[in-house]
């Protein structure tokens, strides 16, 4: 399929020659003669990349770029400048416009800002993350989630905490024909009734108390695109009826909408409990069930891929080390042995928060047994005799961090130091405090 371009300029002149040299690219062009026209064009389609003029009357590029950016941050826009405005460039730069082209400007110079817009930026993304795996059995769904990342059918993901639902649900986005398109994820255990509804479907201005702005809703910002529907157990049977409407229908209510809009959403839902369970409690709807279970997808738990934990180890070793720019670079034939043994109630994603811990807390360019803290040993009861004193002190420093969320001042309080004590111990230890702050463990510390 051939890139889409959304053009923008109030001058039909400049319209119609850049849609002849694009076209010219190969590329598909639309066209809009104002900001208001462009935005609604690309609220409609999907545009790989936006071209729009800084200065035109009602909205301006600037403006236009912004709001393409709330809908689609990963969409570029390219800003067109008159010779000369170079501070309106210099802000639309900071809004987040991909480049700008001073006009008048010849079909190379645009040919060459075209072709770097559109290339491929998953390596740069943090949200294209590689699934890393030896196992048949995993290797088995992936083969699978490629083959169905084809159609436009719902898809189930089971799995336990921590086995890598959503990174599946992204493999499958990224290997669909919807890959340019918008990747949107909500849980739904994270917001009460009323305010996941409006989430997901929007809200008119004025439905309810606090509804000052009209607002999208999830499933029309990810129109042309995926939409991830995380923890899909946990949502209110009320809000079960409306999106069994919304599937079947393939259109959307907003909350106090006349009419409903069209969408062209795949969705995808995650669900970490057995939901033939849930059917049977009364909390979950079997024709909800049964729609989005047309594909299921199981993802193992690590314990049943056990010739996963070594390489997964490895893989968070090599990144881990890069992050914090710490030299380890491999682990004794001890700690292999011990990751083996575990069981891996959190699945891969205790494997990787225990990996980052033993990267940190490495003294040489070996990980030891001793660096691995697995949740059975946290605890003083483990703290017996056989360790150092100051190992235990170590070990009890961290746990104390960990169990307050890495508030210093109270760890200190708990184990009567000064913060300033802690902060030393830190840094004896090499380790960056900021590790233990909850679900602070992703990306550089
Ligand atoms: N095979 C894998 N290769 C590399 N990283 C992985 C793999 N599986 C999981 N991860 C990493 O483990 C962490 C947890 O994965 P993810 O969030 O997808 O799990 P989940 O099943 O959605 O968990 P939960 O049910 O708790 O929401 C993430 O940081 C993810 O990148
Ligand atoms: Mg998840």
């Amino acid at each position: 399929m051939e890139p889409r371009v959304l053009v923008v300029d109030d001058e039909p002149s400049m319209c119609r020659a850049l849609s002849a040299v694009l076209e010219r690219f190969g590329l598909k062009v639309s066209t809009a003669l104002d900001g208001l026209q462009g935005l609604t064009k690309f609220r409609r389609d999907v545009y790989d990349l936006v071209i729009a003029d800084l200065k035109m009357p009602g909205m301006s590029g600037v403006e236009l770029l912004k709001e393409i950016k709330r809908i689609s941050p990963r969409t570029p826009v390219v800003l067109l400048t008159a010779y000369g405005t170079i501070e309106g460039a210099v802000e639309a730069m900071k809004e987040g416009a991909f480049d700008f082209l001073q006009k008048p400007f010849s079909p190379e110079v645009l040919r060459d800002v075209v072709s770097r817009a559109l290339r491929p930026r998953d390596q740069d993304s943090p949200k294209s993350r590689p699934i890393i795996t030896q196992s048949p059995l995993m290797l088995e769904v992936l083969d699978m989630a490629r083959e169905v990342a084809k159609s436009s059918a719902p898809i189930l993901i089971t799995g336990e905490s921590g086995t890598g639902k959503e990174l599946l649900a992204r493999y499958i986005h990224e290997h669909s024909p919807r890959s340019r398109g918008p990747f949107v994820a909500i849980n739904c255990a994270a917001l009460p009734e009323g305010l996941l509804e409006s989430e997901l479907f929007g809200h008119e201005r004025g439905s309810f108390t606090g509804a000052v702005s009209q607002k999208k809703g999830k499933f029309e910002l990810a129109h042309g695109g995926t939409i991830l529907l995380d923890e899909i157990s946990e949502m209110p049977l009320a809000l079960q009826a409306k999106l069994l409407r919304v599937l079947q229908e393939g259109e959307i209510d907003r909350v106090g909408g006349l009419k409903p809009i069209p969408v062209d959403v795949r969705p995808i839902a995650t669900s970490n409990q057995d939901l033939s369970e849930r059917i049977r409690q009364g909390k979950f709807r079997e024709d909800l069930y049964f729609r989005l279970n047309v594909v299921h997808l199981k993802l193992p738990p690590l314990r049943e891929r056990e010739e996963d934990i070594p390489l997964l180890a490895e893989y968070f070793l090599e990144k881990y080390a890069r992050l914090n720019g710490k030299p380890v670079k491999e682990f004794s034939p001890e700690a292999l042995e011990k990751l083996s043994r575990y069981s891996w109630p959190g699945n891969v994603r205790q494997l990787e928060n225990v990996i980052h811990r033993a990267v940190l807390l490495a003294r040489s360019e070996r990980i030891t047994a001793e660096d691995l803290i697995l949740e059975e040993e946290i605890g003083v009861g483990r703290m017996g005799a056989g360790l150092s004193l100051r190992e235990m002190e170590k070990r009890l420093i961290i746990e104390t961090l960990r169990r307050v969320g890495g508030n210093r001042t109270r760890a200190a309080k708990l184990l009567g130091v000064s913060v300033r004590t802690i902060r030393n111990k830190l840094k004896e230890y090499g380790i960056d405090g900021r590790i233990f702050a909850k679900g602070g463990n992703d990306g550089a510390v």
